[in-house]
């Protein structure tokens, strides 16, 4: 199915309606399974994990998937791509556990998450963190929900007020690219820097005010795709390092308020490598 013409707001609300209940029923999958894993893998990457409760968790997300929007293509961490995800205009991306590193120590921040792009921008968003039985819900234009009440991103003004967070790719091993010099910098200058371990969650934290801003590298489209709405609906800030466009394949991301937006990116921008003293002198 190609169609031609935009979703229009009753198109997007049903595909609201059915992304939640996809991410519900891999929720309880996951709520199932906490603190009671039969099976834990390492996916080939160092500490890049995948477990039976991610692969359950997808499972009912693609059913429920299969069995409402069937002409729609899917883009889905454990079990990849549909064989048309490059040429439909509508590819949901799914992540069924985004935190699996916390979800294996029965560390309880993770959440699911399910975007749908439409031509490549994203238009609906759902975030549902099971433990805390948080949801979080976005449509493009009409604005972002938490438990269905109307969200917005903190009003906090500067940098030297900010709470962010952060996180570490599972390549970090193998890369200078690793984000150490700019977590280490950012710590400096900021309230504090959290490493949630669970980009999607990071991101809806944002888009409802508890977190001032969030940066990554090395993230992936089923990370992204519904957080970034969140944040954009929830009237925040999306955008590449520098300010330039945000690119989904880039896997690199900086959502703010908006407001400590060109400090938090000059920041980064500007972080040299660790070992140069300088950077962390106070100003
Ligand atoms: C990971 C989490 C984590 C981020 C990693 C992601 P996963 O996803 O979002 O916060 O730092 O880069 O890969 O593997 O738990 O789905
Ligand atoms: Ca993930
Ligand atoms: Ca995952």
């Amino acid at each position: 199915m190609t169609p031609s013409t935009p979703p229009s707001s009753a198109d997007l609300q049903r595909f609201l309606d059915i992304a939640t209940e996809a991410a519900q029923a891999g929720g309880a999958v996951l709520q199932r399974y906490f603190g009671q894993l039969t099976s834990l893998e390492e996916k080939g990457r160092q500490g890049d994990l995948v477990t039976n409760a991610d692969k359950e968790s997808e499972a009912v997300i693609l059913a429920a998937m299969a069995r409402h929007l069937p002409g729609h293509a899917i883009l889905a961490e454990e079990s990849g791509q549909s064989a048309d995800a490059a040429s439909n205009d509508y590819l949901w991306a799914i992540d069924p556990l985004d935190g699996t590193t916390n979800y294996a120590h029965q560390y309880p921040f993770y959440a699911v998450s399910v975007g749908l792009l439409f031509r490549g921008q994203p238009v609906v968003a759902v975030v549902f963190a099971p433990f805390f039985q948080e949801l979080f819900q976005a449509v493009r234009g009409l604005g972002a929900w938490r438990d269905r009440q109307p969200i917005q991103v903190s009003t906090t003004p500067s940098l030297a007020q900010s709470l962010l967070a952060t996180g570490f790719a599972y390549d970090r091993h193998q890369t200078d690219d690793n984000n150490y010099a700019e977590f280490h910098r950012l710590t400096h200058l900021t309230q504090g820097v959290r490493r949630g371990g669970s980009a999607a969650l990071d991101l809806a934290f944002v888009a409802c005010g508890r977190l001032d801003g969030y940066w990554e590298r090395g993230l992936a489209p089923w990370d992204l795709a519904a957080g970034i709405l969140l944040v954009q609906e929830a009237g925040g800030q999306v955008s590449a390092y520098d300010q330039g466009p945000f690119e989904l394949a880039s896997g690199r991301v900086l959502a703010t308020n908006g407001a400590i937006h060109p400090a938090l990116s000059q920041a980064l921008v500007e972080t040299r490598p660790l070992g140069d003293p300088d950077q962390y002198r106070l100003a």
